[in-house]
């Protein structure tokens, strides 16, 4: 079997180090992938919005599957043109991934199915939009319809940083197009709990639950990042939470998108805040998370590939989807300055024992040698007995990694461990 990986992130390299483990794929590729995936897949350099180029190189290498990771070309409609060419995929076609690709629409979506989440307007009105500032709750959150990098929501603590917010969205287009409509809602409190679920349209099978740690800086202080490490299980997703959540949350949302004519198939990525109020979302993800993949998928015990095709076929009912009953712990080292400004260029040392334990985000080869070439480097999963062990280890691992100008942060899952559960 011929497998094909659009995506070229630390996301990626996990999903292609699972997808190794059955042996029934004879090749790999990955659409553009990155330095440190060459170790795993054959990456030709066509970037992952290169719809039409995607297209083409599936047909020409005959593609058997197809697995369509980040956001971008899932919004695109990647998936709808593999499939008319006949190519089998994972991954939501672009009228189903518009739940990622558009808050005003998810939003709307939950509103319409009673589906629990924050109170919000919408608006496409820049005076509107400032009016309604005037008599709305501080602090409030403000949020770029589409997407935006993960950089398109802003807490606002005061009136003032509201408004200027909503001006360069609005008017500065600091976002481009993604900022023409905003959504304005209401601040919540408690427990963040990421949740990825496999979904054929019919099922939902929940994956173990993870915690991201988003802020650049310890004691979650610092600008918001892609994410900077993750752990999970996450203890805040109690065995309580997780069937309220499935109840009040995971099905109805598929149930609500089969309503709409946009049966979800894929990975569905639920962010949810465990608010005094129960769990509520605070964001959809068409696909997997990142960094909380390089943490869910080496705890799953299942065949990855065998899961997915179950997905793409409708048959996930009767197939199991089993995790290890133990404690994952990825730390992220990236360039020191990410998310802003960064230098790249740096070799990277990893030692030859610990490489399977490392997932590569921005890095590229040359002449042989693996370099820096991104804001988030590499991720590093240990997986223990407990929680305490697995941050150990991999913190053990971190030290024995080396290139310029690295930085991480020297607390993730301190949280989680204090939450108390292991
Ligand atoms: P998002 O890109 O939607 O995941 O938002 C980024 C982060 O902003 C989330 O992980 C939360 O920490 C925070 N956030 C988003 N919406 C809200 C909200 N309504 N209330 C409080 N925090 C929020
Ligand atoms: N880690 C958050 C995300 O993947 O959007």
């Amino acid at each position: 079997m011929k497998v094909l990986v659009v995506g070229g992130g630390g996301r990626e390299h996990a999903v292609i180090k699972k997808l190794k483990e059955n042996k029934e794929i004879e090749t790999i590729y990955a659409l553009p992938g990155n330095g440190g995936i060459a170790s795993d897949a054959i990456c030709e350099n066509i970037g992952a919005t290169d719809i039409e180029g995607i297209v083409n190189f599936a047909v020409q290498k005959g593609i058997d599957y197809a697995i369509v990771t980040p956001d971008d070309p899932l919004v695109l409609g990647c998936v709808n043109a593999l499939e008319e060419k006949g190519i089998k995929c994972f991954g939501p076609r672009a009228e189903a991934a518009i739940i990622e690709g558009s808050k005003a629409f998810s939003k709307e979506l939950m509103k319409k199915y009673g589906i629990p989440t924050a109170a919000f307007e919408t608006f496409s009105d820049m005076e509107k939009a400032l009016d309604y500032l005037e008599t709305c709750p501080i602090p409030t959150v403000i949020k770029a319809d589409g997407l935006a990098l993960g950089k398109g929501v802003i807490i606002a603590e005061t009136k003032e940083d509201a408004k200027a917010a909503v001006i360069s969205m609005m008017q500065d287009k600091a976002f481009g197009k993604s900022g023409e409509t905003i959504v304005i809602e209401e601040f919540l409190t408690g427990p963040e709990v990421s949740v990825l679920a496999f979904t054929d349209g019919k099922t939902v099978k929940p994956m173990v639950s993870s915690m991201d740690h988003k802020r650049a800086l310890d004691g979650d202080k610092g600008l918001n990042t892609g994410g900077m490490g993750t752990v999970a299980p996450n203890p805040y997703y109690t065995e309580g939470i997780a069937k309220r959540c499935m109840n009040e949350i995971f099905l109805p949302t598929i149930n609500a998108m089969n309503s709409e004519g946009r049966t979800f198939k894929g990975c569905l990525y639920f962010g949810l805040m465990i608010t005094e109020n129960g769990p509520k979302v605070i964001e959809y993800n068409c696909r997997f998370g990142d960094p909380e993949t390089q943490v869910v998928l080496p705890l799953l015990e299942s065949d990855l590939l065998t899961v997915m095709l179950a997905v793409t076929n409708g048959a996930l009912e009767q197939t199991d989807v089993k995790f290890r009953d133990e404690n994952a712990c990825c730390v992220i080292m990236a360039s020191e300055g990410y998310p802003v400004k960064y230098e790249k260029g740096f070799e990277i040392s990893i030692p030859k024992e610990i490489e399977d334990k490392v997932y590569v985000a921005g890095a590229a080869l040359k002449e042989g040698k693996l370099l820096t070439s991104g804001g988030r480097v590499l991720g590093v999963t240990e997986i223990a007995q407990t929680l305490e062990q697995a941050i150990k280890a991999s913190y053990e691992d971190v030290n024995k990694i080396s290139f310029e100008n690295a930085y991480y942060r020297s607390d993730i899952g301190q949280k989680a461990l204090k939450a108390g559960v292991n």
